[in-house]
């Protein structure tokens, strides 16, 4: 038996062939749609029978810049001719610039390079605790981290340990201590886990893979002020809501905060490539010295001229401008549909997280209707389905996608 159930659509032999080849010899850690791409430019992708799809998951935000981007691919195959790892062992001529034009985005002094996304988010736990017993003062091996209810931060066995998700979770323990949970966007709940030895509170200023899910007004503010009151690093992982996603270059932004620590990812690849960091200011990231954090790919040249060249595609600001533009085309599209097959819309730039009335169908159900009229999306929990578009994704693309949801949600 396979883990993807091929009755719900009409497959084709080739599609069939290649899905029971990667589930014969693929472990079965996803439950994808029973769609295997070939080609992706733009918005779009093409699968192998040569069936068009509008990409509204957009490789969990990695594809912001769109597939195939020119930019990017003129980057990445330039640098591909000329070199490619170097290992942090000697300097190379193009982490120089990124890590110059990624602090400079930022605002921060400095930026520390990885590869995944859960890399980063490593990388800033141990830079916080690094931070607490060497600035602080936290007593030897105390160090505090308050985290968020149904965050999402990657699949490390760190990172699983303050995870309140079962499946993420299961069979996988002993887990790494030192992390209290507290409520999202409850800022008494937070004030309430830290102590003496808290170094850090790890937040998504929007979480992603909860479903689109964004504290109540005022929050990051608030959280801001706490941080500083209180001397914990406020440590915002960007890796999904960051680098244009929500309509402006950071989710922290929205609310003009500035935490101690980004975390990027995703995106910071321009879909190529995974390419992840951190940034901070020198107080913060001077904890750090030779040997005491490295990875053998962190920072290598390919990963550098790509995100050199995404930093300079966020600073022409347009695709920000244009996320904010869908959401706005979001907004007016699903917010009509609550109360009418939708119990709930969340929407900020080009990122939409909609609850189906759960006796309607399920976000599976609903994201298997939407790929039968040729768009690709994700369901998260549940009844919950969040929308991703690449950000080159034209007024027709998106209105094609609202017309598809209100379809299936009023003919269901
Ligand atoms: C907010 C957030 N943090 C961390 C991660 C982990 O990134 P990666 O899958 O590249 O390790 C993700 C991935 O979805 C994410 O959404």
């Amino acid at each position: 038996m396979t883990a993807t159930d091929l009755s719900t659509s009409t497959t084709s032999e080739r599609t069939a062939a290649h899905i029971a080849t990667t589930e014969r010899y693929a472990a079965h850690n996803y439950h994808p749609l029973p769609v295997v791409l070939a080609e992706g430019h733009g918005a779009w992708v093409v699968d192998v029978d040569g069936k068009r799809y509008l990409d509204c998951l957009a490789g969990y935000s990695a594809l912001n810049f769109g597939h195939s981007n020119e930019r990017l691919v003129a980057v990445a195959r330039e640098q591909l001719g000329r070199l490619t790892l170097t290992s942090r062992a000697f300097f190379n001529d193009k982490l120089s610039g990124f890590a110059e034009a990624l602090a400079r985005l930022t605002g921060k002094d400095m930026i520390l390079p990885m590869n995944s996304g859960a890399e980063a988010v490593e990388t800033a736990i141990k830079v916080s605790r690094k931070w607490g017993y060497e600035v602080k003062g936290v007593p030897a091996g105390q160090a505090s981290i308050v985290t968020m209810e149904g965050n999402f931060h990657g699949r490390t066995t760190t990172i699983v340990s303050f995870s309140d998700d079962d499946v993420a979770t299961s069979g996988y323990a002993p887990f790494t201590t030192g992390f209290r949970s507290a409520a999202y966007g409850d800022i008494d709940s937070i004030a309430a886990a830290i102590d003496e030895t808290t170094v850090a509170v790890l937040f998504e200023p929007i979480q992603g893979e909860g479903g689109v899910v964004m504290p109540p007004e005022g929050f990051l503010r608030d959280l801001r002020a706490l941080c500083t009151e209180r001397n914990v690093l406020m440590v915002a992982d960007e890796i999904q809501s960051g680098l244009a996603r929500s309509g402006r270059t950071f989710a922290c932004d929205h609310e003009d905060v500035v935490p101690d620590i980004y975390i990027m990812g995703k995106a910071l690849g321009g879909g190529i490539y995974p390419v992840s960091a951190i940034a901070a200011d020198r107080e913060v990231m001077d904890v750090i010295t030779p040997g005491s954090h490295g990875s053998t790919f962190g920072g290598n040249p390919l990963a550098a001229a790509i995100g050199t060249e995404v930093v300079a595609m966020l600073e022409e600001g347009t695709f920000q401008a244009r996320s904010a533009e869908i959401g706005v085309q979001l907004e007016a599209g699903f917010g009509p549909l609550v109360g009418k097959g939708l119990t709930a819309v969340r929407v900020r730039g080009a990122w939409a997280g909609i609850d189906i009335d759960p006796t309607l169908m399920t976000g599976r159900q609903m994201s298997e209707a939407l790929m039968a009229r040729g768009i690709l999306a994700k369901d998260t929990h549940g009844s919950t389905v969040r929308f991703a578009p690449p950000l080159v994704a034209s007024d027709e693309d998106v209105a094609g996608l609202v017309e598809a949801v209100t379809e299936i949600i009023t003919g269901a």
